[in-house]
């Protein structure tokens, strides 16, 4: 089936999956690599921007308005390409200045982005500052706004495409469960609704890397979901919502700030398998995943490396320090 949306092709794909059968004894974890989708616009983030670009350049924006925390992936994928496509990126990011910027924020610099510094509470209000924000310049028709992580119906076809590609790739029939971090619940949208229009059954955990209960993402993911269905007509089975599987555990104390369990295992996947990933997402991803998999004594399993791996330098003196 056709998606009903163009896409600009933007990411290297298809990723490849790397089979790990010796990290962990008695368990198959296929790593889907998207955390290889380009080099500086790396990670999950560019599959939603192939969406969100064409919209973008369809309708003749010259600038693209986006935002997040002060080391947001999203934001560094969005300014790259925004630099490849010709567009100016303007970010608005959480927090105050840093005396040196670092991991991501780094890259946000080099490509010359015009970085708004918001406070916490501004941030709760995102979309309205950023749509007046466009409405207060001079061509508020040349300005796309992109909403954070580019979590909407637009943005998460990134991931029903994405599943698509997994299923080309001949991994999904045998697996007992897809691991994927979840920050503002696009990517689930997306590969959940991937799935069902592939009538498959393999159930997608989702680990909560923010303090924002599941609850709250649930019924983001059932809106998304929702809205990828109305508009762009995917078929959704009956009771999806019940698919929807989605754990707080592996937070510790909150967005961004990583537990001593997940840099411990950052350490040892890089040292052992020569695959990084990031203090924020991934390597709590893979914690949670571990014990999942424990409990419930799974055998084979794919975890969805999304990316992240710029971070890591901003977190390089706990990460050396292994704590
Ligand atoms: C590396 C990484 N993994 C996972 C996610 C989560 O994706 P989503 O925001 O679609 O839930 C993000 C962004 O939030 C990310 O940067």
């Amino acid at each position: 089936m056709e998606l009903k949306a163009k896409r600009k092709p933007l990411a290297q794909l298809p990723t490849p999956i790397t089979t790990l059968d010796q990290y962990i004894e008695g368990l198959t974890i296929e790593v889907k690599r998207d955390d290889l989708t380009h080099f500086l616009a790396s990670g999950n983030k560019i599959r939603k921007l192939e969406f969100l670009f064409q919209e973008a350049i369809d309708k003749g924006c010259r600038q693209i308005v986006t935002c997040g925390g002060i080391q947001s992936n999203h934001c560094r994928a969005t300014a790259v390409m925004c630099r490849e496509n010709g567009i100016k990126p303007i970010l608005f990011l959480r927090g105050q200045k840093p005396a040196f910027p670092e991991g991501n924020l780094f890259i946000d610099h080099l490509l010359d982005s015009e970085i708004h510094w918001i406070t916490p509470e501004q941030y709760a209000q995102r979309d309205e500052l950023m749509a007046e924000y466009r409405l207060s310049q001079k061509s508020p028709d040349q300005i796309y706004v992109i909403p954070e992580g580019g979590s909407n119906a637009l943005g998460a076809l990134g991931y029903v495409q994405a599943v698509r590609e997994l299923r080309e790739q001949t991994v999904l029939e045998n697996l007992e469960g897809i691991f994927i971090p979840v920050g503002s619940g696009g990517t689930y949208a997306g590969i959940l609704s991937g799935l069902e229009m592939l009538g498959l059954q393999v159930p997608v955990y989702g680990i909560n890397v923010t303090k924002t209960p599941h609850e709250d993402f649930i019924k983001r993911i059932i809106d998304i979901m929702g809205e990828i269905q109305s508009r762009y007509e995917l078929p959704l089975r009956e009771g999806y919502e019940k698919r929807i599987l989605l754990l707080d555990d592996y937070v510790g104390e909150g967005y961004a700030l990583p537990t001593e369990e997940g840099i411990k295992r950052l350490r040892s996947l890089v040292s052992k398998t020569g695959i990084l990933i990031d203090p924020v997402y991934t390597s709590k991803c893979f914690v949670g995943m571990l014990d999942i998999c424990r409990k419930k004594a799974l055998k084979h399993v794919l975890f969805w490396h999304t990316g992240g791996g710029f971070s890591a330098y901003a977190y390089a003196d706990r990460i050396y320090k292994g704590v």
